[in-house]
């Protein structure tokens, strides 16, 4: 079983430490917002819907101390990674619903809205599952990166999520896993997840990707998103755009699952999505625990953009997006008068 990525309880936040995964499940112990913040930026909790749903907590958390200190703890979640476009999302849902309320009983209707914002993404990555595993054949193997699963949303998870309602619904899937350089979310995370619920999943380093593809039996790709612009060019981990542009040239379908707090429907294109980079020590850091020497540069950007033309359907909780995904898009969020 796939512990939850988070709970509430005694007052505390407790959030599981993905950081030490596989080797251990252990829990951190929130009482600050400050607390939640260190976690969403070590990565102890990470993935687009999952950090929007630790932060809300964090806001709620705060607010036991007022509004003035729910405030600044939004705007010091806020900085907390640039990205994943649900962290915003659920800041800004946070802020407003705060906006509506009286003082009393400020921090129980928050928490209850931080709880709402957990149960939301729970229902929405199941229906997500049931629109996109209609795309999968009955029997199928699919290729996938970083981790999209239940480790990094509510529950079920984004294209994990697929690949469970298509098991739900009979079909066989299996599942090859790109180890993800270099913070490894699809050997630590990807693998653990689907072993722990009994998938037939083999681990690749992300340079095997193409060799695979090109010995034939892959079906799909199916990937998570940490924010998808306007006209569908999509944000995801470093590695995606790479295995899409594969996936174009042995014409396998590639597929993006994400739920609509994903979408950033105002942004044009995905050259304005704010690509995060991260410390040279996630990559110098060898497998046996050593580090590459201290001399020289390295370019660690945590996300890469695929054009929205490289993929083939964007699978929501309202059902499945083909392109052109400008006009898609704009269906799903109409602009108000
Ligand atoms: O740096 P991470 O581990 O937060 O990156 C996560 C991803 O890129 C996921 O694929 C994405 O957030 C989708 S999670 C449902």
């Amino acid at each position: 079983m796939v512990p939850p990525v988070l709970y509430w309880k005694n007052n505390r936040l407790y959030i599981l430490d993905q950081r030490v995964l596989p080797g251990a499940v252990m829990f951190l112990e929130c009482t600050t917002a400050d607390d939640v913040a260190v976690a969403i930026e070590t990565l102890a909790v990470r993935g687009a819907p999952a950090i929007g749903i630790a932060a809300a907590f964090g806001v709620a958390m705060a607010s036991r101390d007022g509004r003035t200190a729910a405030l600044d703890a939004s705007m010091r979640l806020v900085r907390t990674r640039p990205t994943a476009v649900n962290l915003f999302w659920a800041l800004r849902r946070m802020e407003e619903t705060m906006a509506s309320l009286p003082d009393d009983g400020l921090f129980e209707n928050l928490l209850a809205e931080a709880g709402m914002i957990l149960a939301d993404d729970l229902e929405c990555n199941r229906a997500m599952g049931r629109a996109g595993a209609e795309l999968l054949p009955p029997a199928c193997t699919v290729i996938t990166h970083c981790n999209a699963g239940a480790l990094a949303t509510g529950g079920h998870g984004t294209a994990l999520g697929v690949i469970r309602s298509a098991r739900e619904a009979g079909k066989d899937v299996k599942v090859f896993s790109c180890e993800t350089r270099p913070v490894l979310q699809g050997a630590r995370l990807t693998v653990w997840e689907l072993l722990e619920d009994g998938f037939d999943v083999t681990l690749i380093c992300d340079n095997m990707a193409g060799s695979l593809m090109k010995k034939g039996g892959i079906d799909a790709v199916i990937v998570g998103a940490d924010r998808i612009a306007g006209n569908g060019d999509t944000a995801n981990k470093i590695g995606t755009y790479p295995l899409a542009v594969l996936a174009r040239h042995h014409g396998i379908p590639f597929y993006v699952a994400a739920p609509l707090t994903t979408i950033d429907p105002g942004l044009p294109s995905g050259r304005e999505i704010p690509i995060e980079e991260r410390k040279a020590e996630e990559v110098k850091r060898l497998p046996g625990g050593g580090m590459l020497p201290d001399d020289y540069t390295v370019w660690n950007p945590a996300f890469d953009v695929t054009d929205g033309d490289l993929i083939s359907a964007v699978i929501t909780e309202k059902g499945v997006l083909r392109p052109p995904y400008g006009p898609a898009i704009s269906a799903l969020f109409p602009k108000e008068d």
